[in-house]
């Protein structure tokens, strides 16, 4: 918790993070630090919280939603685990969050495909690789024009955090929406029709006792309750975020990396080398333990996968902050390529990358950051001998894609990384697994 709590000077105005209010509603860190203006104060829970005298309950406003009654914090997120593993949410009543999010895999995908099956009949791939739920509590809402007082406050960082690979969603309850409803994962009509199952279901109890006795007669409030709950337990330190790996370890001064380790460390910072710390940010700053993202957007021109069946129209392409999924950018051609820097901790685990889940391999990944620009034909496509890289982009987007190192050599020159290199990085990205996550 104090490295949450600590993390929040650093993050001011546009940068509040809206976990961060959830937390101060759920009374985890002091209301004063929740600077985000947009939002109601969270004065009702946290008043109640500290104050000893019997006041009169004040009916608590959440997000916009009244329930008669204040729901405790602990009742939510176990509310929320409930509801996570809980098939009979989708219209198929086999699948639930935890069949794309497993827990096993840091709230990532339990297998290798580039994209899970959903919709009503399990059989509608989606366009985008499941990304891990843990260390996203300190996404801040999406900003166009990000600036960080950490590093330099008076530069326009561009757009930075929201939730999913384009940002689209502003906070972990409003994301919870999307998967309930989306025809290629739970697809339900809506939200309320959840709910009313929810009130028929094992423990529409617990829900009641939570948020009053009316919760169920309201469906629009029950949708708050649901989508509120999903979010508490996002916000489970525990399940989330327990800060707990080697790396982690290793910022306490309680252990030593090993000699390889350590290279691998030197060779992610170092700016003529890896120089994956600039967007994968792995450093303490002003207190607050790094999430191995700085939650900006790059353009890093990943090659297209003839695996996900939206690809077979040559016509389509997932820009990511410019659309078609995220439609409020469109116009804004200099951000089409771009998505979301993923978080780096419990990479490990996975076994697709990119937001397009091209690679299955960590060891490609980096072979990809390594030769992206000098061995092009590696990586994408040929029409006879010609190759056409960043062949997942329309030619006009071409120029956005992020040159500089380890990328922007000439074609035909040495790799940016050695295989040795390769495999030092590899041993430090394995020590950002989380404790209950290293293999026994
Ligand atoms: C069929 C697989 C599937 C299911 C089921 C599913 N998700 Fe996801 N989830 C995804 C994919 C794919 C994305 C990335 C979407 C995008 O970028 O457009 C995602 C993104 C997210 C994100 C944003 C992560 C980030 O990095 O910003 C959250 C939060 C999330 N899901 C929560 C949930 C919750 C809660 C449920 C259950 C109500 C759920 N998901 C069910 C596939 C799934
Ligand atoms: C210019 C910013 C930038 C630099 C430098 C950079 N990355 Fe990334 N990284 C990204 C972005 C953006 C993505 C997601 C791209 C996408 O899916 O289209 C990504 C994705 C990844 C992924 C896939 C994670 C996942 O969950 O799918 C890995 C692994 C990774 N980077 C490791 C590294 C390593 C190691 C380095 C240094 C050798 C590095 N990155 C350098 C921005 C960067």
């Amino acid at each position: 918790m104090s490295v949450k709590a600590r993390s929040l000077p650093g993050r001011k105005h546009t940068t509040a993070s809206r976990a961060v209010h959830v937390a101060a509603i759920l009374g985890l860190v002091s209301p004063a630090a929740c600077r985000d203006k947009r939002l109601p104060p969270p004065t009702a829970v946290a008043k109640d919280a500290s104050s000893s005298a019997p006041a009169p309950a004040p009916v608590p406003v959440l997000f916009g939603y009244r329930f008669s009654k204040r729901p405790s914090a602990v009742a939510m997120t176990g509310l929320g685990r409930k509801l996570f593993f809980d098939p009979e949410l989708s219209a198929s009543r086999k699948m639930s969050c935890a069949t794309c999010h497993d827990p096993r895999f840091a709230y990532g995908p339990p297998n290798e495909l580039s994209t899970q099956l959903g919709g009503p009949d399990l059989k509608s791939p989606g366009v985008r690789a499941v990304p891990t739920l843990r260390y996203l509590s300190t996404v801040p809402p999406f900003s166009e024009h990000h600036f960080d007082e950490a590093v330099d406050e008076s530069i326009d960082q561009g757009p930075t955090g929201g939730f999913s690979w384009d940002g689209r969603a502003d906070s972990a309850h409003e994301q919870a929406r999307a998967p309930l409803t989306s025809p290629f994962e739970m697809a339900n009509d809506s939200v309320e029709s959840v709910a009313a199952r929810v009130a028929q279901g094992s423990y529409a109890g617990e829900f009641r006792q939570t948020f009053g006795d009316e919760i169920f007669a309201d469906p629009k409030l029950a949708a708050g309750a649901i989508l509120i709950s999903f979010e508490a337990f996002e916000e489970s330190p525990r399940d989330f975020y327990p800060y707990d790996s080697r790396y982690d370890a290793f910022l306490r001064h309680q252990v030593e990396l090993t000699p390889r380790e350590k290279r691998g460390l030197a060779l992610f910072s170092a700016k003529d080398k890896g120089n994956c710390a600039s967007c994968h940010a792995n450093t303490v700053r002003k207190g607050a333990f790094p999430q191995f993202t700085d939650f900006g957007y790059n353009a890093i021109g990943v090659p297209r996968n003839p695996a996900i069946p939206a690809n077979k129209d040559p016509s389509f392409f997932d820009l990511g902050l410019c659309g078609p999924l995220r439609t409020d950018l469109q116009a804004h051609k200099e951000y089409c390529g771009e998505f979301r820097v993923p978080t780096l901790r419990n990479v490990l685990l996975k076994r697709v990358f990119f937001h397009n889940g091209v690679f299955h391999s960590l060891e490609d990944v980096l072979e990809f950051y390594a030769t992206r620009d000098s061995s092009p034909g590696r990586w994408y496509a040929k029409t006879g001998v010609h190759v056409e890289p960043f062949d997942d982009l329309p030619p006009e987007y071409r120029a956005n894609v992020n040159r500089e190192p380890p990328f922007g050599s000439k074609p035909g020159s040495r790799p940016a990384l050695t295989g040795t290199e390769i495999a030092d990085l590899i041993a430090f990205l394995k020590t950002l697994t989380d404790a209950d996550l290293v293999a026994k």
